[in-house]
């Protein structure tokens, strides 16, 4: 392939292999091959119907980025640093073949909106990706959340036993968590609605063209309405970064969850062979790595939003070589969140939970206090204050004693509240702690159900909504 730099008409002298070595981006940029062919063609088409390509021209071009797609599927086009990026070597081997038809697809073109066009189109793919992912995900929650509308569960404050709730419940919260990315994502896709192709350096090309024509063709809105922003706009990409942030959060509260309940200490769930590994050492081991290195992820993709906002600030308008770093963060941020989304899938197909160890656990963790403090308020007319400090008595009096709360006589509440107490029988089971919780949100039974199929409601939304 020839080897002549595509501005080599001003220079005399060649680059340096450092500064080559600097200047490549064919490393990282390969994977926009099909969005840039995709591009070239919707512009070859464009110039075609303005009268600035011939139809035979056309035809060539055609041919030539077709065969070319296939080449480097097939892993037939060998990439060189001399060449620089994706876009050079597309056009570079189109000329190859095509002869000087291939010179004229850059005609009202530049690198600058060739590339800010290519990856609109490929973070829009990925998008929609994460979305079907995303949409998988939720169903998966909401399915294990109906399996277990009646699974007792511990809800935790400060990672302490805080109160009894449905595991329902839990699992739903998550669910809401995830339903909010895919809002925002939906807000991401829409700030890729309008193309950039066309406004080629900064200003506009010297040529009678059709941007609205590509913009459609590329299944975009609109072109920019500003050739300026069109090259310099990389916000799009911000919202994707803290998309995948904001996904891999959740993601990696979820791991750190599963983490310590699947320690022997807890041994709220167990995971299957299918996310957990073995230790080279200690035999009975069983290491929960996968929800380690989706945590791990996580702070990777902080670091690809924090490089972004790094990047960007300062730059003076409009396009700047820095911005071809963007693609290093982003074509990373975009593989760890598909591989996040079909691991937390995996974790969820191959956990199994432990109600018994729960129970035990809540019976342990005087779980029910609260409870208690209401009873004195409710039945006794207590202020809450007096009530919260006989519950907390109780639970001291109970532990020096190794007692349960229930476990209390009317002895001990003399002692404990200076009257005697009498509880309705069952008052410390967690069922009944249950039925005690009130409201909309809450983790009654009832309400659970409810929000179970608000849950439904809304996924079915999303499902149906084509962004
Ligand atoms: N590889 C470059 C990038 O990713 C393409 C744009 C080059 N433009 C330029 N003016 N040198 O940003």
């Amino acid at each position: 392939m020839a080897q002549k730099k595509l501005w080599h008409g001003r220079f005399s002298e060649a680059a340096s292999r450092t500064s080559e070595e600097i200047s490549e981006s064919i490393s990282f940029d390969y994977v926009l091959y099909q969005a840039d062919i995709r591009a070239s063609l919707a512009h070859a088409r464009m110039l075609a119907q303005c009268g600035i390509l011939t139809p035979s021209e056309l035809e060539a071009i055609e041919q030539g980025l077709k065969q070319i797609a296939q080449e480097i599927t097939e892993g037939k086009l060998s990439f060189s640093a001399q060449l620089e990026d994706i876009h050079t070597h597309i056009e570079l081997r189109l000329t190859e073949l095509i002869g000087d038809a291939g010179k004229k697809l850059h005609t009202a073109r530049s690198r600058n909106d060739q590339v800010a066009v290519d990856t609109h189109l490929y973070v829009r793919e990925a998008l929609l990706e994460h979305r079907s992912d995303l949409l998988a995900l939720l169903e998966t929650f909401i399915g294990l959340a109906q399996k277990h509308q009646e699974t007792l569960w511990i809800g935790y404050t400060h990672l302490q036993i805080a109160q009894p709730v449905l595991l329902a419940h839990y699992l739903l919260a998550y669910f809401w968590q995830f339903w909010r990315d895919l809002e925002f994502l939906d807000f991401t896709l829409n700030s890729l609605r309008f193309c950039p192709l066309g406004a080629a350096a900064l200003g506009g090309p010297n040529y009678a063209i059709d941007r609205q024509r590509t913009a459609k063709d590329l299944g975009f809105q609109a072109p920019y309405p500003n050739s300026i922003d069109a090259v310099a706009n990389r916000d799009y990409q911000l919202n994707y970064h803290f998309l995948a942030v904001r996904i891999f959060l959740h993601i990696s509260r979820f791991c750190e969850d599963i983490i310590i309940y699947s320690s022997t200490e807890f041994g709220y769930v167990r995971l299957g062979d299918a996310v957990t590994t073995g230790s080279s050492i200690m035999p009975q081991k069983r290491n929960p790595d996968i929800a380690e290195l989706l945590r791990g992820k996580c702070a990777r993709t902080c670091g690809n939003l924090v490089a972004l906002l790094t990047n960007l600030k300062g730059q003076p308008m409009a396009y700047n070589r820095d911005l071809q770093e963007d693609k290093v963060y982003l074509f990373d941020s975009i593989r760890q969140v598909k591989l996040g989304l079909r691991g937390l899938m995996e974790i969820l197909h191959h956990i199994h939970f432990e109600p018994a160890r729960v129970r035990e656990n809540l019976a342990r963790g005087f779980a029910l206090a609260t409870d208690l403090a209401d009873f004195l308020v409710r039945e006794r007319g207590l202020p809450f204050r007096e009530a919260h400090a006989i519950a907390g008595a109780a639970v001291r009096y109970a532990e020096d004693n190794n007692l349960r709360l229930e476990d209390l006589a009317a002895k001990d509440w003399r002692q404990i509240a200076g009257f005697d107490l009498e509880l309705p029988e069952g008052f410390f089971t967690p069922e009944s702690s249950l039925r005690r919780r009130q409201g909309y949100g809450s983790t009654h039974p009832d309400a659970v159900a409810e929000q179970l199929a608000e849950a439904r409601r809304e996924l079915d939304r999303a499902k149906d909504y084509k962004p």
